[in-house]
């Protein structure tokens, strides 16, 4: 099922189909909230749409400064997107580093906005709120996002609520630019058009998925199940989920349950066990591994080499693209020759 109400009216553009592109967070072992609110919706996006999947590997620098960590992340959202069921034939699965357009476009950006417009980005707002000090680059980060974005003519941009005013803020930088650029439309006209006004498809079970306390399942709560762990690590998540010992259903365990049966089987499951904890507990630890265990075995068998060759072939396909958007942008900022 798709997300957005009229998302189909996306879909197709013209004899084209539309474009959709995301950027992923390197940020390490992913969890079932993570599955079902994002891979499992980009999965199902990307038949929908011409995809770019994009490795947000300059953005986590912005926070990562562990070489081998971050080396080791990226290979892994390569593998973990298509153990999900991305088709890197189809889907462009590229990393951002790879693709020097982006930086280069960002830097032009950044020359266009001002500094007390990106003072109001939340990630940066909410840095300096905490009496935290933020680099350069975390507050040229909306201006590197909107270059991700913009270079691909993209029409829609699924991401998480907290990611909607970035792409606002990329909205913004394409007006700024068109209007700045217009480049054939004439000094004083109505503005160029170089880069083309995405939209934002906000995933709505992003903040939804309950983790073992029954808050938000999230790495930074330690509450999380992992996807790509073994039934062993999946047992121990669920076991650990918080229950109350005085209600007949745990809430908590119905919570997550919910994401894998349909609320008449569980109504019959949970009425059947009534008080028995361990043996729902038990009923989940098989679904979870039911849903798991397939994409754990593909998960397996994508090595480095798969993940680099992957990653390389999609930043090839990227490329393409990109250049001929920054060839554009260059004549139209006047510094191509
Ligand atoms: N900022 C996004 C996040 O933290 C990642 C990201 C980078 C992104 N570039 C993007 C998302 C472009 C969508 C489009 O989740």
């Amino acid at each position: 099922m798709i997300l957005l109400a009229g998302a189909h009216s996306f879909a197709t553009i013209g004899q084209h189909m539309a474009r959709m592109f995301t950027g992923l967070q390197p940020s390490g072992a992913l969890h079932i909230g993570n599955y079902f609110g994002a891979l499992k919706p980009f999965v199902e996006l990307s038949n929908e749409y011409e995809s770019y999947l994009m490795i947000a590997d300059y953005h986590a620098l912005t926070t990562l400064k562990d070489a081998s960590a971050l080396h080791a992340n990226i290979l892994d959202v390569a593998r973990d997107y298509v153990a999900a069921g991305i088709d890197p034939k189809r889907a462009v699965i590229f990393k951002q580093s790879e693709v020097q357009e982006h930086t280069e476009l960002a830097w032009i950006f950044q020359c266009l906005v001002t500094v007390p417009f990106l003072e109001l980005a939340h990630a940066y707002k909410d840095k300096v709120g905490k009496g935290l000090e933020a680099n350069a680059g975390l507050f040229a980060y909306p201006m590197l996002m909107a270059a991700d974005i913009l270079l691909y003519d993209t029409d829609v941009v699924p991401v998480g609520a907290d990611q909607k005013q970035h792409v606002e803020y990329a909205r913004e930088a394409a007006a700024k630019f068109n209007a700045a650029f217009p480049g054939r439309a004439g000094p004083g006209r109505a503005g160029g058009d170089t880069f083309k006004e995405p939209k934002e498809c906000i995933l709505e079970k992003i903040a939804t998925v309950p983790g073992t306390d029954g808050k938000k399942m999230s790495k930074s709560y330690g509450n999380t199940i992992p996807l790509f762990g073994s039934k062993d690590d999946i047992a121990k998540a669920v076991m650990s989920i918080v229950t109350d010992s005085k209600a007949e259903s745990p809430e908590n365990v119905y919570a997550i349950h919910a994401l894998f049966r349909s609320r008449e089987e569980l109504s019959e499951l949970y009425t059947a066990n009534k008080g028995k904890y361990k043996a729902l507990k038990e009923a989940l630890i098989e679904d979870i591994e039911r849903m798991v265990a397939p994409m754990r075995e593909r998960r397996a068998t994508i090595d480095d080499e798969d993940a680099i060759r992957i990653i390389k072939e999609g930043s090839e396909r990227a490329r393409a693209v990109a250049s001929l958007k920054m060839s554009a942008v260059r004549k139209a900022v006047g510094v191509a020759l």
